[in-house]
């Protein structure tokens, strides 16, 4: 096909979006308080066709952070993840009330690039899901697909070191990524999401499916890249949220009418949320007492 590219609308292209009566020079005249918000979830409420997942979600999330998202199955949880970077547009049925800010621009605005949009905000499944490709091949193919091939035997090892994998594949680079454990291939993941140097990692339940000592080897590597990047994680493991997060997000299902619908319950500093939370739900889950 020879036809041009056609034009593409940056995210920093559109203006931002400022709370009435805010300008510009009110904006800057602020003192510099207030932590930096990579994403700006307001009033935000999601629904599958008929069914409503998500109501009425207000939060923050903070640059450079890990921010956890936990609550019980079924609260919204990956629903709101997927959302930060329109994962979800595909589904039949979905919708999406309120807004979503990233960097304070509309990320549903009309003339967002989707594929900007993944390529600033990654992801990593629960499920570890190489390509059945190589090694090398799994973590050079968002950069290859971008047009990135000067210096892309650094760009590999980089990502490979970054997700703490180098040393253990750096002599059979062109094997088969699916030979490696599931450890190694969530790993791997995480090295194909950040070789593209994105400005944000999602990570839904990502060592779920893992033992304690690869579990131990993702949480290390979420250590070593927050600063870097800022990172939502979804977990079931309290102990996990406890270890990683910075702050922790708690979901959890209430009866608004007659159905259940997932509804944030408090964000807050993840010892706060874990040590003495202000919502006795919150209580109950982080103590076990849920259900
Ligand atoms: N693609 C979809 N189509 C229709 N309904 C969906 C879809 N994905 C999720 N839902 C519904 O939205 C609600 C929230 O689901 P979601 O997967 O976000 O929950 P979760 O908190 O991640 O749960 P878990 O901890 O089990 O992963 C559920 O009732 C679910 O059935
Ligand atoms: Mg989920």
């Amino acid at each position: 096909m020879n036809s041009p590219v056609p034009a593409r609308v940056r995210i920093q292209d559109q203006a931002p979006v400022r709370p009435a009566g805010v300008t510009e020079t009110t904006v800057e005249a602020q003192p510099l308080a207030a932590p930096e918000l990579v994403f700006d979830s307001r009033g935000v409420s999601i629904f599958y066709g008929a069914k409503q997942a998500l109501a009425d979600v207000t939060l923050g999330i903070r640059h450079g952070q890990i921010t956890a998202l936990i609550g019980p199955s079924g609260c919204g949880k990956t629903t709101f993840l997927r959302s930060l970077n329109r994962m979800n547009d595909p589904v039949p049925g979905f919708r999406i009330e309120g807004q979503i800010l990233y960097h304070g621009h509309d990320i549903y605005g009309s003339g967002v690039d989707r594929v900007e949009v993944r390529r600033r905000i990654g992801m990593v499944f629960q499920k570890p899901n190489p390509f059945p490709k190589s090694i090398y091949d799994n973590v050079a193919w968002a950069p290859r697909n971008l047009g990135l091939r000067r210096g892309l035997d650094e760009r590999v090892e980089k990502a490979l070191r970054g997700a703490a994998l180098w040393d253990e594949v750096k002599d059979r680079l062109k094997d088969s990524a699916l030979g490696l454990s599931g450890g190694q291939q969530q790993r791997l993941c995480i090295a194909r999401a950040i070789a593209i140097e994105p400005d944000v990692l999602l990570l839904d339940e990502p060592a779920s499916a893992l033992d304690p000592i690869a579990t131990g080897a993702i949480e290390d590597l979420m250590h070593s890249l927050k600063g870097r990047f800022t990172i939502v994680i979804v977990t079931h493991n309290m102990q996990q949220a406890a270890r990683v997060a910075d702050r922790t997000a708690f979901f959890s299902l209430e009866t608004a009418g007659a159905k259940p619908v997932g509804t944030l319950i408090e964000v807050d500093e993840t010892a706060k949320i874990f040590g003495e939370p202000r919502d006795p739900r919150t209580r109950d889950y982080v103590s076990g007492r849920f259900g």
